[in-house]
């Protein structure tokens, strides 16, 4: 018996959420995986409540589950910065989950942007760091509010934390057994410290244990560059958390949108995050009108990490019935032509055949 904490949030995240559980519900009804949900009111409104983002002993409290769902964090009421680095940044570093894992993948039957792209060129993962980097809280600024004022923001780089997303990129990249080919995707024309101890890290480790790895190096403007031009040409890309934020929201977008882009914080020994990438989207809030794939796409790659496969297998298989079918117009919020519960049900419908 699994124990997942379901933390709904802001916005949408609480309508996609139900929606992801539906389905999680359909699926391991006829898998035999079980599991007891926790619901936990955090984000915006009991920010605004209570002048806590996440209230002291939370964070153990979380440590002793097997998965957290999250819906999404962001109130239009909140000021920029409180509640990613009070709740959502907070949560990924103090539960260590140091990688950010966003497949980007074109499931047959959905649109994309890309003219003369199909399924078989868009499927690839992109592995972020997501501890590290410009995330890393350090740096201030001085003088502030005079013309005199300094502001820093440090890229702080580990080769601890750099070599550990490495090596899971690796072994992700053995594992899917495709091209077998991981592309390291930073600037060592220009952050000459920091992507330098990217890159040692990346060629040595990859020397000396991933011989069967082809590896790769694509600077991150070229990065973005054959995203759009050549999707094809890529596996596994692993990357720097500011980086990473920033290619998988092009990712996102070549994929169908961000209604069906999922991700995880994934700390391996430990408890990871799972969530639709597409954030709050407050003016869609409340409305039955967002898009529930990326968030039931979550819920499979909570499956997946859990090492239950069946259940993992049966709700992607669902989603591609249910995008292939023709029933869904279209993925954008609003746009669907149906309801977010409809679409809910629709796939809850295929997972539980
Ligand atoms: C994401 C988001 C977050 C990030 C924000 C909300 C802090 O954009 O998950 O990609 O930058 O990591
Ligand atoms: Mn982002």
């Amino acid at each position: 018996m699994y124990k997942i904490a379901v933390i709904g949030g802001d916005g949408i995240g609480p309508e996609v959420v139900a929606e992801g559980l539906k389905v999680l519900e359909a699926a391991t009804a006829r898998t035999g995986v079980t599991y007891e949900l926790e619901h936990y009111d955090l984000g915006g409104e009991r920010y605004l409540r209570t002048g806590e983002a996440l209230p002291e002993g939370m964070v153990d409290e979380l440590r002793g589950f097997d998965a957290i769902f999250l819906g999404a964090v962001g109130h239009p009421e909140v000021a920029p910065g409180i509640l990613e680095k009070g709740l959502l940044l907070r949560l990924r570093f103090e539960l260590d989950q140091y990688i950010n894992l966003r497949p980007v993948k074109l499931y047959p039957g959905v649109e994309t942007p890309l003219a003369g792209k199909g399924p078989e060129d868009i499927d690839f993962v992109v592995v972020r760091e997501n501890t590290e980097g410009l995330y890393s809280g350090m740096g201030g600024i001085q003088y502030k509010g005079t013309p005199q004022e300094v502001s820093t923001q440090i890229h702080m780089t580990t080769r601890f934390g750099a070599e550990r997303a490495i090596r899971y990129a690796f072994e992700l990249t053995r594992k899917r057994d495709r091209e077998k080919k991981l592309t390291l995707c930073a600037k060592t024309n220009v952050l000459t410290f920091v992507h330098d101890t990217w890159w040692r890290a990346f060629n040595e480790v990859g020397e000396a244990d991933y011989p069967d790895i082809e590896r790769d190096y694509a600077h991150v403007d070229a990065t973005s560059m054959w995203m759009i031009k050549n999707p094809e040409w890529f596996d596994v890309i692993v990357t720097e958390n500011m980086f990473g934020d920033i290619i998988t929201d092009m990712g996102a977008m070549i994929q169908g949108g961000l209604g069906v882009a999922a991700g995880g914080n994934i700390n391996p020994d430990g408890v990871s995050m799972f969530e639709p990438i597409g954030g709050s989207a407050p003016k869609y809030a409340g409305q039955n009108v967002a898009c529930p794939i990326a968030a039931i796409s979550a819920g499979q790659m909570l499956m997946e990490t859990l090492g239950e496969e069946e259940t993992a297998t049966r709700i992607e298989s669902a989603v591609e019935r249910a995008l292939a079918s023709g029933k869904i117009k279209s993925l954008a919020a609003g746009k669907m032509g149906m309801s977010t519960s409809e679409v809910g049900d629709l796939i809850a419908g295929y997972a539980g055949e």
